[in-house]
């Protein structure tokens, strides 16, 4: 085949996927270049979007007193969603660290613009979000090349959207997607952080997957892979 991935590269990529981690804190003080930045935002812009709609827009974020305005949102809805939870799991939502608006370098509000190359766009008459999902993939690109890159990225789902297009200034149809803290780390954690405060523990992959219909765990057919996603999932 043209263009097929190294034995490196493949390892690579999946070091990116398994060590990504969601970064809310131990940003250093070291600036992120622009020309790493930009290459992170490169790669967002090239996710895979419904009808090739791009319907994301990348909003950058050092001002300090925008970021003192979002931490004051993340601060109210953190109380505010600390009522939905009882005691003793209250305190401990409550003792987490779940952003880093201010410590970090750089924010970035990752926007949907329902509106663009629309009305009509290929794929999104018959599932409208499909645009949303496009700009989640976008995220979800830049998350791991940040990662190669030294870069932390923490996305902060804490706000209100309504106080965030207030301040951002979007206009009334765009839809505020992300808000993410970026700023070069040191290091990774190995787990996430909220499996490390025995707050939830990682499914095993056969938990997840099913064969052919909802909740079928066991088939002939797929005897092999059954075989493979529970014992061996080494990487090339
Ligand atoms: C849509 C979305 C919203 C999230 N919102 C928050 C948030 O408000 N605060 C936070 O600390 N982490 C947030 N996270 C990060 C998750 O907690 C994190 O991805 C998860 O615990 C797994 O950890 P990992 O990303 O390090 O693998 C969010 C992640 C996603 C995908």
């Amino acid at each position: 085949m043209k263009d097929e991935f190294t034995a490196e590269e493949k390892k690579g990529l999946y070091k990116a996927i398994q060590s990504r981690r969601d970064v809310r804190s131990h940003f250093t003080s070291r600036p992120i270049k622009d020309e790493v930045l930009s290459r992170i935002l490169n790669a967002a812009h090239h996710a895979p979007s419904v009808g090739f709609s791009q319907p994301w827009n990348f909003i950058l974020i050092k001002d300090p007193q925008t970021k003192s305005k979002v931490k004051e949102s993340f601060e109210k809805e953190r109380k505010r969603s600390s009522k939905l939870v009882e005691e003793p799991k209250k305190s401990k939502y409550l003792s987490f660290k779940l952003e880093g608006i201010l410590e970090s370098p750089i924010n970035l509000c990752v926007t949907y613009d329902p509106s663009k190359f629309g009305p009509f766009v290929i794929g999104r008459s018959t599932i409208p979000k499909a645009g949303l999902y496009s700009v989640c993939c976008a995220i979800q690109n830049l998350w791991l090349a940040a990662r190669t890159e030294n870069i932390g990225v923490g996305w902060v789902s804490i706000l209100s959207n309504k106080i965030l297009k207030e301040i951002l200034e979007l206009p009334n149809h765009v839809i505020p997607v992300a808000y993410l803290c970026l700023g070069v780390v040191n290091e990774f954690s190995s787990k996430p952080d909220l499996e490390k405060e025995g707050w939830l523990p990682r499914l095993e992959l056969r938990d997840v997957i099913y064969f052919e219909k909802w909740g079928k765990k066991e088939n002939l057919t797929w005897r092999n892979i059954q075989d493979f996603i529970t014992t061996n999932l080494d990487y090339p």
